[in-house]
């Protein structure tokens, strides 16, 4: 067992939003800009102070563990030709964090995904986050719930604001009692008609269940669970969670990543600027 910090990281799903690219490549190593999207969330929860990642695997996504894993025929090659850069993104990617990898036997749902990292976890505490959520703020959103767990000392749930009209996209929470962007959750509605929604405070991790998700265990059951056997609060975090699962998410994911990057920035005004001259944008 693990006596690190731990982040469960379900990564076993089958990635058929979006599909032919994730058919033999695992939808958590999609680039956004120059590392996997997997990358970003490892970092996000390194920052935040957690140092062992249980990454949740199925059959056939082996690639994400080579992704961190040791890599010394590359190391000796990139050395050897002097390619120095290179040599220590690789290196990098390897130093991260300690990882430990479980397996889900089959795409059960994600909180059955979660559920498999518990040999690994044990009781104490963790943070579980969605490896295709990119999480874009100022202070890593991470690092904002294990600042709020910290003050509250209660499991701590994220939650956004969001417009009544797309409360179904998601679940609505009832909340108690507020303090500042903390809330104390006292239920959860899944999937409510915006008329029935309990707040437009939602939960990010209802728009990732499958209506009628009939024998997968679903986050939410485990969430309902914890909300029965204590108090819990919610986070409305600051910042935005980027759906990279999906073609127009990862689009998206990467229109708001590039602009403040050194080198990407330039690179994305420079062929946005050519296309528009050449007319291939409106
Ligand atoms: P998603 O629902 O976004 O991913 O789950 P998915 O199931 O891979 O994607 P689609 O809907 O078919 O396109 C969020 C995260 O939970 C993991 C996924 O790998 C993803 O990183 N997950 C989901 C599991 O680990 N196991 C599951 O049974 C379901």
């Amino acid at each position: 067992m693990s006596s690190g910090h731990n982040a469960p990281i379900p990564a076993a799903g089958l990635g058929t939003r979006f599909l032919p690219a994730t058919k033999a490549l695992p939808e958590e190593l999609l680039p956004v800009l120059d590392r996997p999207v997997l990358q970003w969330g490892v970092e996000e929860a390194v920052a935040a102070g957690l140092d062992t990642m249980v990454v949740v695997l199925s059959r056939g996504k082996e690639l994400l563990a080579a992704h961190f894993d040791s890599a010394p025929e590359l190391e000796r090659t990139l050395e050897s030709r002097g390619k120095l850069v290179g040599l220590e993104a690789v290196r990098r990617s390897q130093r991260l964090a300690r990882f430990a990898y479980v397996y889900q036997p089959e795409p059960l749902g994600l909180g059955h995904a979660v559920l498999q990292a518990r040999p690994v976890v044990g009781d104490r505490a963790f943070a579980c986050l969605l490896p295709d959520d990119l999480s874009w703020a100022e202070r890593p959103i991470l690092a904002q719930l294990v600042d709020a767990h910290r003050e509250v000392g209660t499991p701590v749930l994220a939650l956004m604001r969001v417009p009544r009209e797309r409360i179904s996209r998601y679940g609505s929470v009832a909340v108690a009692e507020s303090r500042g962007r903390l809330h104390r959750v006292t239920a959860m509605v899944e999937k409510p008609a915006p008329e029935d929604a309990p707040s437009e405070l939602a939960i990010n991790a209802l728009e990732h269940t499958r209506p009628g998700a009939g024998g997968e265990i679903q986050l939410t059951d485990g969430i309902a669970a914890v909300l029965e056997s204590g108090p819990v609060w919610g986070l409305e975090f600051e910042g935005e969670l980027l759906d990279v699962g999906t073609p127009e998410g990862w689009l998206q994911a990467l229109l708001r990543t590039a602009p403040s990057h050194p080198t990407f920035g330039p690179a994305l005004r420079e062929a946005l600027e050519r296309g528009l001259h050449q007319g291939a944008l409106p």
